[in-house]
């Protein structure tokens, strides 16, 4: 495979950009590497005594310590394009540091499997995490991913930023402290790179063979954390969305505050770059006529709104006086608190007082302080303060038109699968799309039956929107079969549902107390146009299954079709009028009241519009109430054995009991502690849940 990233990188040397990092080089090898073991300096109480390198011998050189494993992780977009082409650059820049670094990349896209192909066990793949529905990565999924990982370091770095050798110098060296620590670095933003790899992968080539170093400001980071014992900071990380700012920043001074590990900041011995001359993409692929903009405002919207839900807890600002850098002078490293002027040169037993510039300091101490001095004015991390980023909008409005979401969530049927939910359900909904994605369902969309929910779901990554003609009111505990809020809320999925079939999709409407085992879309878009396919509510298990009011409105499939829309439309008619829920006026219109229009067994004939209802076989689509199912010790061994594809968490009253009994089931996908969707590799613990 051939990259021409030189047609690329081979603009214009870039004259000053060469300078500024042989100049630092040049400051750099001013010092002596001798090292004082002397120190007289007073100082404040708070300070740490030492930062205390393992294996007690700080004397030794860090190239002979044992080498650690470094994993780095990324969520690249798909490879294609210049954005294809920079990516790729920057895994190779990774790969070629050290035989002892191996990367992960977050993606479930097809270019990307493909791309990791071309290396071997060297590059692998997890798409086994959170994505929204525009398939851009939740950060807090990747994090839990990488944590569960547990690589000697690890890293996670933007998908375009290169990195040079001293990355891994400086790794190496921090590896040997003997505190847990959080590293991270600033990435600079140049406009143009003048160089390329060369073809091993092995070091960076100008137009005259020299090597580089770079330096200056942005606002992209890498964090790195060695795999130990203390958690990275207090509290749960709230769902970002990856590259879309705030989550870096959110870890850093959750970390600095916590205080439970050493921070250290290496923007000044890490050299990372990326280009910044290209408009920021998408995750997205663009195939549907949705503009770019729409979709990306979507996003937007959720991380405004993210800091605005989270604000009064999250976006505290750091403590910067827990902050240690590491500088390189004289060719050795060192940690510096510029709060308090504090330097910890390698091997010296008491930190150095830079406030101090009196005549006591050797000249070795004046030097290491006149470098720091020289350090210090390169920018760092505190000058890209969260604070001015954050700009919250406190109304919500709609980015995406129903008519978007359906042309970009439908399948190739033309089919949707519609959730409708209100906040009291927001943990049964989360478990409910977390179970539909990992059947590789995405044609659903939620229907939010008040603001809270609304909002939840697009922090989610749902796609969401408001249901037609939403109740007020709607109570958080009492909302259950046979409550008038129940009643109300029924008739909104009926009148939601004929909106969307009258936008010419059809539409499986699934109550999120309904747990999918397998996907019966193919299945139930078999019965063709005008029948209305629904789950049957009847719990006896001998006799007719079609007797009054055992329609089930919770799951039901309607096609798009004039004979399905004129039938629907009758029915919402007469819920309207009808002072009990939607269920009795499905059933009294198209079956009849008192079963009058019933035709055998298991089918009913509306007359007027020639609808047929078909109610489907419990043993593959079994109520609450059929066969005891939920009372089996193992019901997904109990339900499998019969072959059933979903199964109704219905008959039986109240939210908590409802949400109980599926937890403990182990019907449950969602993780409500960390705000995921469970993988395999996620060690979770529901008793917490009661
Ligand atoms: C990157 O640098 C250019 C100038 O070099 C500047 O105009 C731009 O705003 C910077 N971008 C970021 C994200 O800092
Ligand atoms: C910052 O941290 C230090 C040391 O942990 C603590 O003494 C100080 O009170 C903190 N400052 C603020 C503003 O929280
Ligand atoms: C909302 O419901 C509660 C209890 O169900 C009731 O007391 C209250 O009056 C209702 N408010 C409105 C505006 O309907
Ligand atoms: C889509 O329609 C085709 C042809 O009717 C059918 O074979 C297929 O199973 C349907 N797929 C889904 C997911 O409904
Ligand atoms: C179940 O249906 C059968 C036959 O229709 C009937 O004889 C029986 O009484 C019913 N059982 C219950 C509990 O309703
Ligand atoms: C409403 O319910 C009451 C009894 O619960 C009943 O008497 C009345 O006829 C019902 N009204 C309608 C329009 O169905
Ligand atoms: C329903 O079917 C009957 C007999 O097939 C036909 O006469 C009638 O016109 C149909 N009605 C509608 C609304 O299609
Ligand atoms: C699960 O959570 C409960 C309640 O917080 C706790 O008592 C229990 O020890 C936890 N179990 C595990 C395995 O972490």
């Amino acid at each position: 495979m051939e990259y021409r990233y030189s047609l690329f990188f081979s603009n214009l040397y870039n004259n000053k950009v060469l300078q500024s990092g042989l100049w630092l080089v040049w400051i750099c090898g001013f010092f002596l590497i001798g090292i004082s073991f002397y120190s007289t300096q007073m100082l404040p109480n708070f300070v740490k005594e030492q930062i205390k390198i393992k294996k007690s011998d700080s004397s030794v050189s860090f190239d002979d310590v044992s080498y650690p494993k470094i994993t780095i992780f990324t969520a690249p977009r798909p490879f294609a394009g210049l954005i294809g082409e920079r990516q790729a650059l920057a895994v190779r820049s990774w790969l070629g540091l050290s035989k002892n670094i191996n990367v992960v990349l977050f993606s479930q896209h097809p270019t990307v499997f493909s791309f990791a192909d071309t290396f071997g066990s060297r590059v692998s793949i997890e798409p086994n995490i959170d994505f929204t529905f525009l398939g851009t990565p939740f950060f807090h999924s990747m994090v839990a991913r990488s944590l569960a990982l547990s690589s000697d370091v690890s890293v996670l770095i933007d998908p375009e930023t290169i990195l040079l050798s001293n990355f891994v110098s400086t790794l190496k060296y921090v590896h040997k402290l003997d505190d847990d620590w959080l590293l991270v670095a600033l990435s600079r933003n140049i406009s143009d790179f003048p160089f390329r790899l060369d073809s091993h992968g092995k070091s960076w080539l100008a137009n005259d063979g020299k090597h580089v170093g770079l330096q200056k400001c942005g606002d992209r980071m890498l964090i790195a954390w060695n795999n130990g014992e203390l958690p990275l900071h207090k509290g749960v990380l709230p769902p970002f969305l990856y590259g879309k700012g705030f989550h870096n920043h959110w870890i850093f001074s959750e970390a600095l505050n916590s205080d439970f590990r050493l921070v250290i900041d290496a923007s000044s011995t890490i050299s990372s770059f990326y280009l910044n001359d290209l408009e920021v993409e998408d995750y997205v692929s663009t195939s549907s006529t949705t503009s770019e903009f729409e979709k990306r405002s979507w996003e937007l919207i959720g991380n405004s709104l993210l800091g605005w839900l989270y604000g009064s807890f999250s976006f505290h600002e750091a403590n910067y006086s827990n902050l240690f850098k590491i500088f390189e002078c004289g060719g050795s490293y060192l940690f510096v608190n510029t709060e308090h002027n504090i330097a910890y040169p390698l091997g010296y037993k008491k930190p150095l007082n830079l406030r101090n510039k009196g005549i006591s300091l050797s000249s070795t101490d004046r030097e290491i302080g006149d470098c720091i001095d020289l350090m210090k004015s390169i920018e760092g991390i505190e000058r890209c303060s969260m604070k001015d980023q954050l700009r919250f909008s406190t109304s919500i409005s709609l980015p995406l038109s129903l008519e978007s979401l359906l042309s970009i969530l439908a399948d190739q049927n033309k089919t949707i699968v519609l959730g409708v939910a209100g906040y009291s359900y927001k943990d049964m909904l989360m478990s409910w799309a977390c179970r539909l994605r990992k059947l590789q369902v995405f044609n659903f969309l939620v229907c939010a039956l008040d603001d809270e929910i609304y909002e939840f779901s697009i922090l989610q990554g749902m796609p969401v929107i408001k249901c037609a003609y939403p109740p007020t009111n709607i109570s958080f505990d009492d909302c259950h079969f046979g409550t008038e809020c129940f009643k109300k809320v029924t008739k909104v999925k009926s009148r939601t549902v004929l909106q969307i079939l009258k936008l010419g999709y059809n539409v499986l409407l699934s109550d999120v107390d309904v747990y999918w085992f397998n996907n019966p879309l193919s299945y139930l878009n078999s019965f063709g146009p005008a029948v209305l396919v629904a789950q049957s509510d009847e719990y006896n298990i001998t006799g007719p299954i079609n007797v009054p009011r055992r329609l089930n409105s919770g799951f039901y499939y309607a096609h798009s079709d004039s004979i399905t829309i004129m039938a629907l439309e009758k029915v919402v008619k007469h819920a309207a009028i009808s002072n009990l829920s939607e269920q009795p006026s499905f059933y009294d219109t198209l079956c009849g009241e008192g079963g009058s229009q019933r035709l055998g067994d298991y089918r009913c004939l509306e007359p007027e519009t020639n609808l047929t209802v078909h109610f489907l076989n419990r043993d593959f689509f079994p109520n609450g109430a059929y066969k005891g199912l939920w009372d089996e010790k193992n019901i997904k061994k109990a339900c499998m054995d019969k072959g059933c594809l979903i199964i109704h968490n219905n008959w039986i009253s109240g939210r908590k009991k409802k949400l109980e009994r599926q937890v403990l089931s182990g019907l449950w996908e969602y993780d409500i502690d960390t705000r995921m969707c469970m993988q395999s590799w996620h060690k979770n613990n529901v008793t917490s849940y009661f």
